[in-house]
């Protein structure tokens, strides 16, 4: 059976009446720069290539820019400026592009153009998060539940993406030709999970309810949930999430005492809503541990959310633990 291209797949959305044309012609454009940074990504190291290295600069929230977090950010800027979106909210930018005035697309793209920053010198895997959603010049900001598609690329020993445009969830990879071509699989995540991902470091920070959850987890067979569980922590929330998608899983990035960390680490415009979106069209939940994440309304461009998501039943526990 002939595999379908991504630019199918959207074109039948479109005659469908599911995706704007607009839309399709932006997420083409992602995926071009994306297959650019997977390319980029492969060929770290090699030559004078140290895309892992600082740039000496800081984005917007404090983290140290690398040179591929910039070069991913430019490339996704530079790609996606002819497709005739109105703006571009960038993880890596303190303002808005605004492509150019009087456009009336009004589709905003937001993106975390590279995750998972600490491990692109690792060989383990990064990847781009993006969600579009229509706004207006004077306020570029909507609520998740607005997003008309979302997604991210994940560059590992595949470069996938997973997609979105509120039909459920559709897997690509990209092939030795270059093309997104849709893989043979609907993702759906299981209801209920025996395997969690949290960094474990930050455990003395953490607020008494998280410490009491993941106690839980811990006791295994001999505790009140009376069956041991597993866990998996990559360092980048595509990762992880993406596993979760294949095999379930519940994810936490909670709220803790550190500075800087009261609403967590993970930024709600550029992570956590495009996330979001994708859990709940595949049946799973994602919450700040209080409130559904897509109902959240976004204050400014890089605020942070509290971000708890997988399988439904497991988030269902965290927010029954008090
Ligand atoms: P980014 O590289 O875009 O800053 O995102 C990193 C995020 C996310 O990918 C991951 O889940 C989390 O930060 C890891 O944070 P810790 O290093 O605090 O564990
Ligand atoms: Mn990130
Ligand atoms: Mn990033």
């Amino acid at each position: 059976m002939e595999s379908l291209t991504i630019e199918n797949f959207l074109k039948a959305k479109n005659e469908k009446g599911e995706v704007s044309r607009e839309v399709c012609a932006a997420l083409e454009a992602l995926c071009s720069a994306a297959t650019k940074i997977a390319k980029l990504a492969a060929g770290n190291g090699i030559g004078t290539d140290n895309l892992g290295s600082l740039t000496g600069a800081e984005n917007t929230d404090g983290d140290e820019q690398k040179a591929l977090d910039v070069l991913a950010d430019q490339l996704i800027c530079s790609t996606l400026a002819p497709t005739g979106v109105s703006a571009y909210l960038s993880e890596e930018r303190d303002e808005a592009v605004i492509f150019e005035e009087g456009r009336d697309s009004q589709i905003v793209v937001a993106s975390d153009p590279l995750d998972g920053s600490s491990n692109i010198d690792t060989n383990l895997t990064i990847g781009t998060i993006f969600s579009l959603y229509p706004a207006k010049a004077g306020n570029w900001l909507r609520e998740g539940r607005a997003q008309q598609a979302a997604g991210f690329f994940a560059y590992g020993p595949q470069t996938v993406l997973l997609l979105t445009t509120g039909q459920g969830v559709d897997g690509f990879c990209l092939n030795e030709e270059g093309h997104f071509v849709q893989m043979d699989w609907q993702p759906q995540i299981p209801a209920t999970t025996k395997e969690f991902a949290i960094n474990a470091a930050n455990s003395r920070f953490w607020p008494a309810k998280v410490q009491r959850y993941i106690d839980t987890l811990l006791a295994g067979v001999d505790g009140p949930r009376g069956t041991n569980f597993n866990m998996r922590w990559n360092g980048s929330l595509v990762a992880d999430a993406f596993r979760i998608f294949r095999r379930g899983g519940i994810f936490l990035y909670p709220e803790d005492s550190r500075k800087n960390y009261e609403n967590g680490r993970l930024r709600l415009v550029y992570e956590a809503n495009p996330i979001a979106f994708l859990v709940e069209q595949a049946e799973g939940r994602a919450s700040d541990g209080k409130i559904d994440i897509l109902d959240i309304t976004p204050t400014s461009y890089h605020m942070r959310v509290p971000l708890i998501f997988g399988s439904a039943d497991e988030v269902d526990s965290y927010h029954s633990e008090q």
